[in-house]
């Protein structure tokens, strides 16, 4: 059985001021009606049979979560609620704590819960495929080919066979410097991490306890003594709070034996920009963009994001958005750059 995992703690700051910490982009409408949360639990649901997802989340997120869930019809196997956050690895293993007392053969597909997948069809066509690799004990990987020198992901090296399976990690790297990133992009035999796992739960907790054991025992403590209510489940926050923080990736993938790599061609996208957001919504001829009202006028590659109404003529490459109590306009080669915006902010109060 698969069961799908959402991992719903982060606060992204790289959309401000869209995104802020109570409302990261999990939780927004950033492309179409659904919001991201929402939008995951919709691409995975035809892959669950009937089990419902088991979410991972941090406390002060909990009614969102219920609420967006429920507002698709979705009924959570379990949403676990995390008193600090703590980073993927801590987060993975209590979601396959609590699929393992329901389920003793749970396959988690664990998904960040704020990725953008363009053609559904062909992630439902590689989950399918690497589905005997994690009953078979493999940790699967899903791997994008890169589009760049990206430093924010991790990159898989690999070898792939002639059929149309997962093949054997000769190696995974996270978050590489710039010049090893380039490297492996040159090398052609490199694929981007996507983030999304397929693997049995009873394999991962077997793993983490090879590789990180001290993640394992403080999850494991604060799991026992959950208090558990209709809604929720709410891990122990001194014990949680002992583990180590870490991702998956550093803690788990980059160290063991077991990885597999199925390649995954869907359109993916983590959004990790505004820049990145034009690329995945629909385009007017010229490579415009927009979300609400927008009327451009001349514009060639521009990207819009507001509640009222907003107008540009004869602009390139710029992102607007527009909220109630900000507005950012900026050249899209250098939109990283609210990164920048947000610490003067901070600096500022
Ligand atoms: N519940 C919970 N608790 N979720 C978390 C936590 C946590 O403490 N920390 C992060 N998450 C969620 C985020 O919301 C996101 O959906 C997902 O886990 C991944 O975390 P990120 O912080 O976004 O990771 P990343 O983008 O730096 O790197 C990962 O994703 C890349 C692809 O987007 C890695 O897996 C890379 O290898 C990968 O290339
Ligand atoms: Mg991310």
């Amino acid at each position: 059985t698969i069961v799908p995992v959402l991992l719903s703690g982060g606060s992204g700051t790289r959309l401000w001021p869209l995104s802020r910490e109570m409302h990261p982009k999990q939780f927004l409408p950033l492309v179409g009606t659904d919001t991201m949360l929402q939008a995951t639990w919709l691409r995975a649901a035809p892959l669950a049979g009937h089990a419902g997802p088991i979410v991972v989340a941090n406390e002060a997120h909990r009614f969102v979560v219920a609420e967006q869930l429920q507002q698709v019809g979705a009924t959570p196997a379990a949403i676990v609620l995390e008193p600090v956050g703590r980073n993927t690895a801590p987060a993975i293993a209590a979601a396959a704590l609590e699929a393992l007392r329901d389920t003793p053969h749970a396959v988690l597909l664990v998904l960040p819960s704020d990725h953008v997948v363009q053609t559904p069809e062909a992630f439902h066509a590689a989950v399918r495929a690497a589905l005997p690799a994690a009953e078979a004990g493999k940790l699967v990987t899903f791997g994008v080919v890169p589009r760049g020198p990206e430093t924010g992901y991790g990159y898989i090296k690999a070898t792939m066979g002639d059929d149309e399976g997962p093949a054997p990690v000769d190696a995974f790297v996270e978050k590489p410097d710039l010049l090893r990133a380039q490297a492996y992009v040159a090398s052609g035999d490199h694929f981007w991490n996507s983030g999304m796992f397929l693997f049995r739960a009873d394999v991962y907790l077997a793993e983490l306890e090879r590789h990180a054991p001290a993640i394992l025992a403080a999850v494991r403590a604060s799991w026992s003594t959950a208090r558990k209510d209709v809604d929720f489940t709410r891990l122990d926050a001194d014990a949680f709070a002992a583990s180590p923080s870490d991702s998956i990736d550093y803690a788990v993938m980059e160290k063991t034996d077991a990885a597999v790599v199925m390649p995954l061609d869907a359109g993916w996208s983590d959004v990790g920009s505004w820049a990145s957001l034009r690329e995945v919504s629909p385009q007017d001829a010229a490579g415009n963009a927009h979300h609400g009202e927008v009327v451009a006028i001349d514009c060639r590659a521009t990207y819009a994001y507001g509640e009222r109404l907003i107008a540009m003529i004869g602009m390139e490459d710029t992102i607007v958005v527009e909220t109630p109590d900000a507005i950012l306009v900026g050249r899209s080669d250098r939109i990283q750059q609210v990164k920048d915006v947000v610490a003067a902010l901070k600096a500022r109060d």
